[in-house]
């Protein structure tokens, strides 16, 4: 409620109400508290919830993981599980430093509880994540890591731009997700179809768990077809979905900001994830976990994507409108 009522308005006013000013400033802001134990342990004792799980081999002190994109280059990183968080996924990052698509490119719409993003993957690099994730503590909760695609690099070369990432990265990370699903570099989702994705596949699956992030927007047969390659290439899971380029469920003013290029997440999108997870489960067997994330806004929207087959879940857009006491209430809700 505190969040609600006196956090948020005043980061929604930084910046002239720019939400990247807002995104920038909470950033800095936990990354000097990342510094600071005392504040830490404060924070882990109102929001730290056990909830164990285990998934792909590794175990999760909660369900409840920070979506990629929100920590993109891993700046603040003890702070998320001090807020509650049972995993951490740092990302996307490619192969080259790259600024990502010029400014502004995030925008929020509160009316619906919903963004739209076109960030583009602007971050430091895979080098410089390595160099920074060498030089921190262990987090205490799995790290997964979201590889993308250099912007600069063509789609005929992905494998080895994804590859160049996985080499710097793979002694730091307990995970790897694979982000073909980003609606903001050109092209990207074709690595999503079986030639592409089973090459992607066959160079990165190996010592780690490797997750594939798949789009809301595929049809029911493309996400089958994606399926197969992912047991045949024994990928470790499926995290679904990431931001859709559709403009459903905008309500009040927001109705006009459908035009803006990118992918719209939060509200919109509940529906959506809740069918994909449930059809990747029942296509699967269960045989794939899930990793549900997309729209959770409420811990009754976590908890239908858990009853739909989630073995965990992330939050991004609920994180924004609703602060850390939405990760509580998620993961206190997922004990059992
Ligand atoms: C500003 C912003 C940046 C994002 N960046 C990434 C990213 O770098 N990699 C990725 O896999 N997903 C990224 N996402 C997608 C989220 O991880 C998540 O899949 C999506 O927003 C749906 O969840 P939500 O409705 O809880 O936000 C981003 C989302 C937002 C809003």
């Amino acid at each position: 409620m505190i969040f609600e009522r006196v956090v948020r308005p005043g980061l929604f006013r930084l910046g002239g109400g720019d939400a990247e000013t807002a995104h920038e400033w909470t950033l800095r802001r936990l990354a000097a508290l990342s510094g600071r134990p005392a504040a830490l342990a404060a924070l882990r004792s109102a929001y730290a919830v056990a909830a164990p799980r285990r998934a792909f081999g590794l175990d999760f002190p909660n369900p409840v993981g920070l979506a990629a994109g929100m920590d993109k280059n891993g700046v603040a990183l003890p702070a998320w599980p001090a807020m509650g968080f049972g995993f951490v996924e740092v990302g996307t990052v490619t192969a080259h430093a790259q600024p990502g698509n010029p400014r502004p490119r995030l925008f929020r719409l509160p009316e619906s509880t919903a963004v739209i993003n076109r960030m583009g993957f602007n971050n430091d690099g895979a080098e410089a994540l390595a160099l920074r994730l060498a030089g921190s503590r262990p987090l205490g909760v799995p790290l997964g890591i979201s590889l993308g695609k250099s912007k600069v690099t063509p789609l005929d070369q992905a494998v080895e731009d994804y590859l160049t990432s996985y080499r710097a990265l793979r002694g730091h990370g307990d995970y790897f997700a694979v982000n073909v699903s980003s609606p903001n570099t050109p092209g990207l989702r074709e690595l999503q179809d079986r030639e592409h994705l089973d090459a992607l596949l066959a160079a990165l699956v190996g010592e780690k768990p490797v997750l594939v992030k798949i789009a809301p927007d595929l049809t029911e047969p493309a996400i089958a077809e994606l399926l197969r390659v992912c047991l045949d290439r024994g990928a470790a899971g499926v995290i679904a979905t990431n931001t859709t380029l559709g403009r459903d469920g905008l309500t009040g003013s927001d109705v006009s900001r459908a035009g803006e290029a990118g992918g719209l997440s939060g509200r919109p999108l509940t529906g959506r994830t809740r069918d994909v997870v449930a059809f990747v489960h029942r296509e699967t067997g269960g045989a794939l976990p899930v990793v549900g994330v997309g729209g959770i806004v409420d811990p009754d929207d976590a908890k239908r994507l858990f009853d739909a087959g989630a073995s965990l879940v992330q939050l991004y857009t609920g994180f924004i409108y609703r602060g850390p006491g939405l990760v509580r209430a998620v993961a206190r809700s997922a004990r059992r």
